[in-house]
């Protein structure tokens, strides 16, 4: 059978990547598909730049339409990144009648229901397993292997570079700006890692897997986002004397009042399996209400671990290019006509746990304050530390950890707290998060 023939946009870390995959991988992948997978064309900015892949065989351009109109191509590979000409390019490629692959989560966290509404229309796919969690199969496990649970929650560590960070500054009390050079210079980083630090990347994801998870349209901006630059060493020790580790989380759960869709750095009990996902590496806990609670951890980033999701997606197009579209996977796991657009729960109406630090007067009375202050907003301490002044202070740290609450009553109580005469600055406010996958 002819090869399926596709056109690369991007020949960097992952589209150098995945065309070494198909290199050693080729006749097994092939086997698979059901046609050979052939690489015939790919925009680089440079064509003369040294590549970690073999070129030979494939036709280099620095003009990217050239990819997109090239009537050979049968399936364009996106992985330039950003969102503008990625969005141009890929919606070129699908009115051109082309089915799409990307590894582009901005892309489809924020263009996407115009994307497959195009492709619809079309008739072509667009596919994207390597937008979230690198080499990890959880957009095929949530919309296919899931598919006969109701989700009703999902919490992933989803973005390397964070993991890394936070990971390092616990284990070896490194500090944040060094760890962070470290992760650009793995190549782990992106672009702008603004994004990774403050948890835009993995609110990319977020709202890519809530979509994927509810069969809701993406809403990229509903989701709320905070990121881990105020995490101190201090919170990362006294969250592990209380017996939990800061993870940057991103979380989707199904409530009465719609879906609560937020990415932060959160507290989680040191025996669950997500708290011990160090390093680099990416995990998503999905709760379904007929298998339970299911982990699937793996490399987030890196050229072959992304080249992998590249190319699953790749063999799932060929497989289904003489499949009728409307017998094909929905892009969002429902299909288009069945999507809902479930609200997204306010932040305010949220309901959490939380980790407070404060500095307060080292004197009579002043945890009583806050207790009180706390009781009368309705907010149940679980548990109280305070550690003994250092020599001369006149302040220490004041370290509760409360029951869930809704935000808006903690939002309320912080503000009287942080009033207080005996308490200095803000209070650090962290959510914990049992998930225990009842
Ligand atoms: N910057 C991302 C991360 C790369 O650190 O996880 C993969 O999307």
């Amino acid at each position: 059978m002819k090869p399926a023939n596709v056109g690369l946009l991007g020949l960097g870390t992952v589209g150098g990547g995945t065309v070494n995959v198909l290199a050693r991988n080729g006749e097994e992948i092939s086997r698979r598909a059901g046609r050979a997978v052939r690489i015939a064309h790919a925009a680089v900015r440079d064509v003369a730049k040294p590549r970690i892949c073999d070129t030979s065989g494939i036709a280099l351009t620095t003009d990217p339409v050239d990819v997109v109109r090239n009537d050979g191509v049968d399936i364009v590979v996106e992985l330039i990144g950003g969102t503008e000409l990625a969005y141009e390019l890929v919606s070129e490629a699908i009115a051109q009648g082309k089915h799409v692959v990307t590894a582009n989560k901005a892309l489809i966290a924020l263009h996407g229901n115009e994307v497959f509404a195009a492709a619809r229309a079309k008739g072509v796919m667009v596919a994207f397993e390597a937008a979230v969690a690198g080499g990890i199969p959880i957009i095929k496990a949530i919309r296919e292997g899931l598919a006969g649970n109701r989700i009703e929650w999902l919490a992933g560590i989803i973005n390397g570079t964070a993991n890394f960070i936070l990971s390092e500054m616990r284990d070896k009390s490194r500090t944040f700006d060094d760890v962070l050079a470290e992760a650009q210079a793995l190549g782990f980083a992106e672009a702008d890692p603004a994004f990774d630090v403050q948890g835009i990347d993995a609110a990319h994801k977020l709202a890519i897997l809530g979509s994927v998870a509810f069969g809701k349209p993406l809403d990229f901006d509903a989701l709320y986002v905070e990121g881990i630059t105020a995490i101190t060493p201090l919170d990362i020790t006294f969250a592990e004397q209380l017996g939990y580790r800061i993870k940057h989380l991103g979380l989707a759960r199904r409530t009465g009042e719609g879906v609560e869709m937020r990415v932060h750095p959160t507290l989680i009990p040191e025996r669950r399996l997500l708290a011990n996902v160090n390093g680099v590496m990416n995990a998503v806990l999905v709760k379904g209400d007929a298998v339970g609670a299911t982990l699937h951890y793996g490399a987030g980033a890196g050229a072959e671990a992304t080249a992998s999701a590249v190319i699953a997606d790749l063999v799932d197009v060929v497989r289904a290019l003489s499949t009728a579209p409307g017998n094909r996977v929905p892009h969002l796991a429902f299909q288009a006509e069945q999507m809902a657009d479930v609200p997204v729960v306010p932040m305010a109406q949220t309901l959490t746990a939380y980790y407070l630090r404060m500095q307060a007067d080292d004197r009579p009375g002043v945890l009583a304050e806050v207790a009180s202050i706390l009781a009368s907003n309705g907010i149940s301490i679980e548990a109280v530390v305070q550690k003994e002044a250092k020599a001369g202070a006149s302040q220490v740290p004041l370290i509760m950890l409360t029951h869930p609450v809704r935000e808006g009553q903690m939002d309320d109580a912080l503000a009287r707290i942080e009033a207080s005469k005996h308490i200095s600055g803000a209070v650090m406010r962290l959510r914990v998060e049992a998930l225990d996958g009842d």
